[in-house]
């Protein structure tokens, strides 16, 4: 793992019912968690409320989205004052789904990443590249417009959270290797380095995503540069994701 403190993010994307994360927050309240990391769960929406009331404050927890200004008549959609109002502290913003599905662009979510921050919610910022980009050599080219998108709007990069989640490996059990994962992520330090600041460079985390699980996270949390996790499919299983909150020692 690189020097920031380690950071494991579940994003629980669009599953469970309210019994199975009723179970889910138990099985998280009652393991035991490095005291080195900072962990977050992301459940969706309607159950936000729920878990954040129900966890107990050694995990914080995040939004998966929200609206890119003040709430207002929007329908639909999820105002970041709502989130902070429910002691909600990070929003996701540039999943690859909602880039590739929904159809969400570069300064849309940007718009989304300067808002929030403005507020002071947490930013965990995704970028990553297509199966077809990677095998066009584009992954830096790809990775670094999405960072630049991030950079040139975002007031501060104290609260931010860069996910680096390759879209060929989410969901799929295709794990980067280590040395892919490391190859990317020293790539992008070091494009902060030069397009924003040496001290943000060293001080933010990168994380990676993409069937990340108990078994292959320990390998990749060696890497120099693999500042922690964002776990999507693992993250329902709480023995799993304590297991990789855990792998940073
Ligand atoms: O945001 C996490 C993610 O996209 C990875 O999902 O299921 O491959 O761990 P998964």
């Amino acid at each position: 793992a690189g020097s920031g403190k380690f950071f494991v993010g579940g994003n629980w994307k669009c599953n469970g019912t309210k019994d199975s994360i009723t179970k889910l927050v138990s099985d998280l309240n009652s393991t035991k968690l490095e005291t080195d990391v900072d962990v977050v769960v992301s459940p969706p929406f309607v159950y936000l409320d729920q878990v954040t009331a129900s966890l107990t404050g050694r995990i914080e927890v995040s939004a998966q989205n929200s609206w890119i200004g003040k709430g207002g008549a929007f329908t639909g959609e999820i105002s970041v004052e709502q989130l902070k109002d429910i002691g909600c502290k990070w929003v996701i913003l540039g999943h690859s789904e909602r880039r590739h599905i929904i159809g969400e662009d570069d300064q849309f979510i940007g718009k989304k990443a300067a808002y929030a921050l403005n507020e002071g919610l947490g930013v965990i910022a995704c970028i990553g590249e297509l199966l077809e980009e990677r095998e066009a050599g584009k992954t830096f080219d790809v990775c670094f417009q999405q960072l630049k998108a991030f950079a040139d709007v975002v007031p501060s990069w104290d609260n931010i959270v860069i996910a680096y989640e390759p879209v060929w490996a989410i969901g799929t059990g295709k794990v980067a290797t280590p040395q892919q994962a490391q190859e990317v992520h020293v790539a992008v330090r070091d494009w902060l380095k030069k397009n924003v600041s040496e001290e943000v460079a060293s001080k933010t985390r990168i994380i990676y995503g993409g069937s990340v699980n108990g078994s292959n996270c320990a390998e990749l949390a060696k890497q120099e540069d693999i500042d922690g996790f964002l776990v999507g499919g693992a993250s329902l299983k709480g023995p799993e994701f304590a297991t990789i909150v855990n792998s940073v020692t």
